[in-house]
């Protein structure tokens, strides 16, 4: 073992013991999409490091010098020991979770140049990953949860790909809801294919379970529908994001490929 083992697995240690702000990054795509985005990365494993710096030549030229940088090799076992369930590319890091200033002074910032979500008390951690990714990839300023799940939870920071550093993510109050005007995603609302979503647009989506609240559909300056057929009760939550802000990219939002 050279000193790079032991000093990645202090470091790791150290970390790990402040869960509220070590944000676990499993797997390369996802340590991959942090660097790119700007995380901080203390410490990063790899159970094979010639593998990892591979995929790097291949997927992530513009990161790889960092992660030459960053990642240590450690025995398998032992990385696997650090994560809940071994990643195929066996790779893991540790990255310093955005402070919750940073994140509220993001998302009160105005003018704003792209929509907030909002997903008033979800359920599913899986849906809050997928949103947060669909977030990012439209280059929306923030995810904003309200209720009792925590955004950051380690299963949505995995289905989100590493991709909480792309966009501001907090869990607020239904009343402390960011600026702008709020648009609700509902079945009974207006069509949405008559609507242009401002880009400081509120994009407001409910539960799983009993859709909006009566706070935020208290908020709601506008109640929109996705188009849907007759006897189909509802879309799921992450496609309905994934539609709406289609939608606001199709009518003249959103990133341009350059
Ligand atoms: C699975 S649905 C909720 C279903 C829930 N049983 C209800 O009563 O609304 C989750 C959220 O996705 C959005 N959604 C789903 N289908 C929609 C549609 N056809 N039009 C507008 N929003 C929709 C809404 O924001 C809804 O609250």
């Amino acid at each position: 073992m050279t000193d790079a083992v032991p000093d990645a697995l202090t470091a790791w240690r150290r970390l790990a013991s402040a869960p509220a702000s070590a944000v676990l990054l499993d797997g390369f795509h996802a340590l991959k999409h942090a660097l790119r985005f700007g995380a901080e990365v203390p410490v990063a494993v790899t159970g094979d490091r010639a593998a990892a710096l591979a995929l790097a030549d291949e997927l992530a030229p513009d990161v790889r010098e960092r992660l030459a940088a960053l990642l240590t090799e450690v025995p398998h076992a032992t990385y696997a020991s650090l994560v809940p369930r071994p990643h195929p590319t066996a790779v893991a890091a540790l990255a310093v979770r955005p402070s919750r200033a940073a994140n509220l002074r993001a998302l009160s910032r105005t003018p704003r140049t792209a929509p907030v979500v909002v997903l008033d008390q979800p359920r599913n951690l899986g849906n809050a990953g997928a949103v947060i990714r669909l977030a990012a990839g439209f280059g929306a300023t923030g995810v904003v949860t309200t209720g009792t799940l925590d955004p950051w939870h380690p299963t949505v920071v995995r289905g989100g790909a590493g991709l909480h550093f792309a966009t501001a993510v907090e869990r607020l109050d239904a009343g402390e809801l960011p600026p702008g005007p709020v648009f609700a995603l509902d079945p009974e609302g207006e069509d949405l294919r008559g609507v242009k979503l401002p880009d400081d647009a509120v994009l407001a989506f409910g539960s799983e379970r009993s859709g909006l609240s009566a706070a935020v559909r208290a908020r709601a300056d506008h109640l929109l529908s996705l188009p849907m057929r007759p006897q189909v009760s509802s879309y799921n939550l992450a496609t309905s994001v994934a539609m709406t802000l289609y939608h606001w990219s199709a009518t003249g939002g959103g990133p341009h490929s350059s």
